[in-house]
């Protein structure tokens, strides 16, 4: 059997593909193993990752949680399935490096809560989003009622996940639920170049953004900021700020060692 998601690595930065072109990249058990298993080795891997960009192999990013492996779950087992997916969707929002979704055709149902996990999106210029499980007689399982609400607002986020709507491209730009979006050729080499910019920066701060403004999400405003501060703080002891400072001073470019 074909692998159901690939990892390239470029440098500092990782290419991770669903790839399960046939049934358009839909979730099952096994490619959710796959890619919690990939994404772990990534978190591991003896040359730390910077950024990393996720995609879809074929015509989409990835429609959905595979239906047919859901149509005869039971209560316990639809339970389990879930929190494979919430654990998996944990695990990319807790990394310590930015992943950028490139959503390259239908990102529907789990393949949407796909992308929202990540740190933002792009999308190609035919990209389909949205969130159609009532379709199905379901809601979202793996955040998306959740994690919609917090990148679009409570209003927008009902209407889509109430009605099944499928946005296009430039209608989830708008809404400003995709940064990006490229025309289909386009969309990997500038999800690319976002990667590496951000992999040249100071690594511990683009984590420590990451960590305080994923957090911040959940907290009162005064609490946020006071893990701001420490975040903040915290950098000092690093020696990234000092080489960053002192090479802005002298100016000459700073290259950073994640120390
Ligand atoms: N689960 C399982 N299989 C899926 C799937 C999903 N979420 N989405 C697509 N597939 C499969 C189709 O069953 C089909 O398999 P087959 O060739 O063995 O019959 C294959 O992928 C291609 O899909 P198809 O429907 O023929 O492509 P299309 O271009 O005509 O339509 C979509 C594309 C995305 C509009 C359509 O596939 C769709 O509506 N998918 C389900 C989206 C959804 O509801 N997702 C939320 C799930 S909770």
């Amino acid at each position: 059997m074909a692998d159901t998601v690939l990892v390239e690595r470029t440098g500092a930065v990782a290419t991770l593909t669903v790839n399960r072109p046939d049934k358009l990249n839909a979730l099952n058990v096994e490619v959710l193993r796959e890619l919690s298993r990939t994404f772990h080795g990534l978190l591991e891997a003896s040359e730390p990752v910077r950024a990393a960009v996720l995609t879809g192999a074929g015509k989409a990013f990835v429609a959905g949680a595979d239906i047919a492996a859901m149509s005869e779950l039971s209560v316990a087992e639809a339970k389990r399935f879930s929190d494979m997916g919430h654990r998996l969707l944990a695990m990319l929002e807790a990394a310590p490096f930015p992943v950028i979704a490139a959503v390259n055709g239908f990102a529907l149902g789990g393949g949407l809560e796909l992308a929202l996990a990540c740190d933002f999106i792009y999308a190609s210029a035919n990209a389909k989003l949205g969130q159609p499980e009532v379709n199905l007689g379901v809601i979202p399982g793996f955040g998306g009622t959740q994690r919609l609400m917090r990148r679009v607002g409570a209003a927008r986020a009902r209407e889509l996940v109430y009605t099944g709507q499928q946005l296009t491209a430039a209608e989830a730009a708008a809404m400003g639920l995709v940064n990006k979006v490229l025309p289909p050729e386009s969309l990997l080499e500038e999800a690319h170049k976002t990667a590496r910019t951000i992999a040249d920066k100071g690594p511990l701060a683009v984590a420590a953004a990451k960590r305080v403004m994923t957090r911040a999400e959940d907290v009162p405003l005064g609490v946020a900021c006071e893990l701001e501060a420490q975040a903040f703080a915290t950098l000092f002891g690093s020696e990234d700020q000092k080489l960053g400072m002192r090479a802005f001073l002298a100016r000459s470019p700073a290259v950073f060692t994640g120390r």
